[in-house]
């Protein structure tokens, strides 16, 4: 059912001066930066092998990063799982008392469709579930 780890998410204060670390200390290239107005997030790509490090930073004060920051710092906010059917996903995991951020998809940018486990069923890891669309 899991294809692979798609991307580990860092949670920034500042986007910008994390996404020069990592291009001038570790060598990796930035290739997509995107707004997401609902979650009012920023995000960045880092494409690392056949995964991704993903940058994100909050939009002012009232969204699930500035929360985060506030309570634990910088640090690794989720880890991101791909899988082929998202909704059978969600439905099998909704079918075995799994606690759900999202009970179905919705937009993750770049084309996909997410969805997040709460981390008090997965061993308090933030756990985003992410179907790719065939075609990318
Ligand atoms: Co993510």
């Amino acid at each position: 059912m899991i294809k692979r780890v798609a991307h580990i998410a860092i949670a920034v204060r500042d986007l910008e001066v994390a996404s020069k670390f990592f291009e001038e200390n570790l060598g990796v290239r930035r290739h997509a930066v995107e707004v997401l107005d609902e979650e009012k997030v920023k995000i960045a790509f880092f494409p690392v092998g056949d995964s991704e490090v993903e940058l994100v930073e909050g939009i002012g004060s009232d969204n699930p990063v500035a929360k985060f920051l506030e309570k634990r710092g910088e640090g690794i906010h989720h880890i991101c799982l791909e899988v082929e059917n998202l909704q059978q996903q969600l439905d099998f995991l909704a079918s075995k008392g799994v606690p759900l951020l999202d009970r179905t998809p919705r937009d993750g940018g770049q084309g996909t469709k997410v969805a997040f486990l709460h981390p008090k069923g997965t061993h308090g890891v933030l756990i985003e579930l992410v179907e790719v669309p065939a075609s990318s």
